[in-house]
């Protein structure tokens, strides 16, 4: 997880590496630091708690340098404190080191180390990587770029972003990618680097992204990109064409709720892709010929798979569709082999519990078709063809406009699996500006919505209901109130409801009853009514186009404007979205940021 920054050749070296970390806080922010290299000396800063901390800390003192390192992290191994922050000190402060990822074989190295006569400042597996270079370059007095890297790859088990800087080398950063990623930019007189393109753009747009395996020696005049294993080096730039201003709050006080707001054009911006890759995606199917798709994902990013697993049944697709959690993949794999179509979807594009299922899911045969919203990401790489969500930078940790285009992909796909005609699928897509108006009339309804989540929020536990396709957009409304308000929100299947867990409704006990899913709603609206009777309190979210239903019992009830199967029940996940939102500010929560979490999972 955990975001890793460096620079070299601005006049303020330590406001910029604050800038480019801000930018990168969603991928962990439990804490954070920097290193400054003045005239061979570091200054190095480091605080537990958010940026905002880091930032009070250094206020008012000027750092003078040309360079530095700088890091946000997301805790593998010891406690979020000063100490623990990153960067690393090597002992005689001749090395400084930021990493992501895991060193899995830390604990070897650091009894070595403490036998060697290091002292260890902190509990991490990271600080050790510092100690190794000064203790190579110790022992290496003559030593290369490439002896560097050869010696930590060689060294260094798990997975890894570097940077590193010499205390006797000003304007050099090292950076190093294994399984965690790595970019940079290289301008006339900048050079930034970053564990991700959004805090690059404003530099650049022209980006470099290191493939894994790879190792950067950048100066403001001279770059050497090598691989680990000393073969030939294949570069990967990509161009992005991100609005830099979509990366920042423009006026909102979340970047939740901007990125809500956002969708109508998400969507739009994806149908457009969609029907440019269009033929592509067709040909790719066409060749591959599955008999078996398989949707694999983490969090948010698998409902679509489960969503698309049952659309595929509704649209009588000869091929058995089914959807599998990036974690658990590898460890019970069902049968793959050439005729194995799986779809990996993710947002960040390095969600370390898929990028792993999906090289499985390859070295055992699958084609893979990777859906991210990243460009250059790892899993985009993986991919034998990559579609892009097209939903632009997303920054909150609640995912939404990227949710939302992982659910119309998906179901683009099944729609391609069916019927191979360009004309019907470009008819289909156009559809997709019905969704974009509606979503923009659920959020006309945000007053409604944010007084039902008010009293959402006064409740620890509440179930989501849903049948059919219903229930995986209930998954996502639950995850979306868990993560996002701190409720103990669990989807059920409506008809299960009798078979265990209605014995848990007491008096006023919120229950969200989903009705988007026309082939069982009236079955739904009888399990709801038995809810209702045992003091449920009822809340009715409706995407049917029609009057709204008659209850027995008193409901509180959202109805969405009428459209298409299966957008109608996309839909449903803007009201869901909005739900968690309120709810999380009524409980004081920092939505952007909820606890324990990062918006990228980049270990297992
Ligand atoms: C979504 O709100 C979550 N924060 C999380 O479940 C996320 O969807 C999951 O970690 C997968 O991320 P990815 O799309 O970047 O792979
Ligand atoms: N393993 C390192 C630590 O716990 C880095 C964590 C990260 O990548 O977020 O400090």
């Amino acid at each position: 997880m955990c975001g890793i920054v460096g620079i070299i050749g601005h006049n303020d070296i330590s406001a910029e590496l604050l800038k480019m970390l801000h930018g990168l806080e969603y991928r962990g922010y439990d804490s954070s630091g920097i290193a400054v290299n003045f005239n061979g000396d570091f200054q190095v800063y480091k605080k537990a708690g958010p940026l905002s901390v880091l930032r009070q800390e250094i206020e008012g003192i000027t750092l003078q340098g040309t360079s530095g390192i700088g890091h946000t992290r997301w805790a593998t191994h010891g406690a979020p404190t000063d100490n623990n922050a990153h960067p690393f000190l090597s002992l005689n402060s001749s090395v400084t080191v930021v990493h992501n990822g895991i060193i899995e074989n830390y604990k070897v190295l650091r009894k070595t180390l403490l036998e060697k006569g290091y002292v260890m400042a902190s509990e991490t597996d990271s600080e050790v990587i510092a100690h190794l270079i000064e203790l190579f370059v110790d022992n290496n007095p003559n030593w290369t770029f490439r002896d560097l890297v050869v010696y930590l790859s060689d060294t260094l088990e798990g997975a890894y972003a570097l940077l590193i800087q010499f205390a006797d080398k000003p304007n050099e950063i090292y950076g190093l990618r294994f399984e965690c990623p790595l970019a940079y930019v290289q301008t006339a007189n900048t050079v930034a680097i970053s564990s991700d393109i959004a805090s690059l753009i404003g530099y650049d747009r022209n980006i470099n992204i290191l493939r894994d395996g790879q190792a950067v020696h950048i100066t403001l005049d001279n770059e050497e990109l090598i691989n680990f294993d000393s073969t030939e080096v294949d570069r990967l730039h990509v161009s992005v064409d991100w609005d830099v201003k979509a990366a920042e709050k423009s006026g909102y006080d979340y970047f939740l709720r901007k990125e809500i707001d956002e969708q109508s054009d998400s969507v739009r911006a994806l149908k457009r892709t969609l029907i440019d890759k269009a033929e592509k995606i067709t040909a790719f199917i066409k060749d591959t010929n599955p008999d078996t798709v398989i949707f694999i994902a983490c969090g948010s990013a698998s409902y679509s798979g489960v969503f698309a697993s049952v659309f595929a049944r509704h649209a009588e697709l000869k091929q058995t569709v089914s959807w599998e959690i990036g974690s658990e993949f590898r460890y019970n794999p069902p049968i793959i082999n050439e005729k194995t179509l799986v779809i990996g979807m993710s947002q960040s594009g390095e969600t370390a519990d898929t990028v792993t299922a999906l090289r499985y899911a390859k070295s055992k045969g699958a084609k893979v078709i990777s859906i991210i919203n990243v460009v250059g990401s790892t899993i985009s790489m993986i991919g034998d063809l990559t579609i892009n969500l097209s939903a632009g930078p997303e920054v909150a940790v609640p995912s939404t406009k990227a949710v939302i285009n992982q659910f119309i992909s998906a179901v683009f796909l099944i729609e391609v699996l069916r019927n191979q005609e360009q004309d019907f699928l470009t008819q289909w897509l156009l559809t997709v500006d019905e969704l974009a108006t509606v979503i923009g009339k659920i959020i006309e309804q945000e007053e409604v919505i944010k007084n039902y989540a008010k009293q959402l929020a006064g409740h620890q536990n509440m179930f989501i209901v849903g049948r059919g396709l219903d229930y995986s957009i209930s998954l996502e409304g639950a995850l979306k109130l868990k993560e996002t308000a701190y409720i103990h929100a669990e989807a059920m299947y409506a008809g299960e409801f009798k078979h265990g867990s209605i014995s848990l409704i007491e008096y006023g006990m919120p229950v969200l009853i989903l009705l988007g899913d026309e082939s069982v709603a009236a079955k739904t609206i009888i399990n709801a009514e038995e809810v209702a009777t045992r003091g449920g309190q009822l809340f009715i979210i409706d995407s049917l186009a029609g009057e709204n239903f008659d209850f027995s019992c008193e409901v509180n009830y959202i109805k969405i404007p009428p459209i298409k199967k299966p957008f109608n029940l996309i839909s449903q996940i803007v009201v869901l979205q909005l739900l968690a939102y309120h709810a999380g500010l009524h409980r004081n929560i920092n939505v952007d940021k909820p606890r324990n979490l990062a918006k990228s999972v980049t270990v297992e």
